[in-house]
């Protein structure tokens, strides 16, 4: 079957990784979005045409990130992979912990998994499977494919996750700082061991986030507690630090969204993520872009244009 003209729209969300204390396990789709159309076109060349963020800086060949993702997933379904042209309009910020490169990755499988509609078949495993591989770790591509709050764990088998429903009082609210920090610098900063009274109040900290984001939204500050990776990064991200130690003085569960350095507050209401905001525009000491935000319980969406 040729898949020459197949033309497929994908739309991915921004994902916030961590939560506090479930460090690459825990995941929370966001309403921000990168955009794509990908068409297999005759050959085996790639172009890609980006618009928004990225513009003028990603790579246009086949070494973009969403391309290779593409041509990945058709190699691990032992497919022959067409030209493709790829035109992305991008809005999930890079190097600021809001899962732009779990985006780009999930995008590409995404868009491979449409073009190769009723050739090959995907199930959530094998998506997670791929997109973990490329990735590095699940907590970010999890939420990104699929939706919403996401535990992900490893297995011998490889990479699973559980979805879950997100109570609907929490209120997002994002920080974004103009600097970057990448991801590969923020990991390096993490010991290889922990003592074990921190690994304990994780575990503690991580089960009670789960009731706190279904249940009791109430409960979010003490349920947002970390030992085993915010402080040991706060020297590469000094004004993240301050800005989460700012919020949480005055109540609100903020934590390092991912590998930072935006801030992410998981607030119980819209009028307390009102008030965090107004807090953050009287006494930050550099400017951060707020962003309200929802719960994406989609994930990332594909459908067939031609
Ligand atoms: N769990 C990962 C980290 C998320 O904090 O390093 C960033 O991709």
């Amino acid at each position: 079957m040729t898949l020459l003209g197949r033309s497929v729209a994908v739309k991915v969300p921004a994902t916030s990784a961590n939560l506090g204390p479930g460090f690459d396990t825990l995941g929370l789709a966001l309403s921000m979005y990168d955009e794509l159309t990908v068409t297999a076109v005759p050959g085996s060349d790639v172009t890609v045409d980006v618009t928004g963020v990225g513009e003028g800086v990603v790579p246009t060949d086949a070494s973009n990130l969403v391309a290779s993702s593409i041509l990945a997933t058709f190699a691990a379904v032992r497919q022959p992979a067409p030209g493709l042209h790829i035109a992305a309009s991008n809005s999930i910020p890079h190097g600021r912990g809001l899962g732009s490169s779990g985006a780009a990755v999930v995008a590409g499988i995404a868009a491979a998994k449409g073009l190769l509609q009723g050739v090959a078949d995907f199930d959530a495993d094998l998506l997670l499977g791929i997109a973990t591989e490329l990735e590095g770790h699940p907590d970010n591509v999890a939420p990104a494919l699929f939706g919403g709050l996401t535990i992900a764990w490893m297995t011998t088998n490889g990479p699973r996750h559980k979805k879950l429903m997100v109570h609907r009082g929490v209120s997002p609210l994002v920080f974004i700082p103009q600097s970057t920090l990448s991801t590969k610098v923020a990991r390096e900063l993490q010991p290889v061991n922990v003592p074990h009274a921190d690994a304990v109040f994780n575990v503690s900290r991580s089960a009670l986030m789960i009731a706190a984001m279904l249940q009791s939204p109430e409960l979010l500050f003490q349920a947002t507690e970390d030992k085993l990776h915010q402080n040991y990064r706060a020297s590469a991200m000094p004004e993240t630090a301050e800005l989460v130690a700012l919020l949480r003085a005055n109540g609100y569960p903020a934590v390092v969204s991912g590998a930072g350095p935006s801030v992410l507050v998981l607030c119980d209401g819209p009028g307390p993520r009102l008030e965090a905001a107004e807090l953050v525009s009287r006494h930050a000491t550099v400017p951060w872009e707020a962003r309200m935000l929802a719960v994406d319980f989609k994930g990332a969406t594909v459908v067939a244009i031609s």
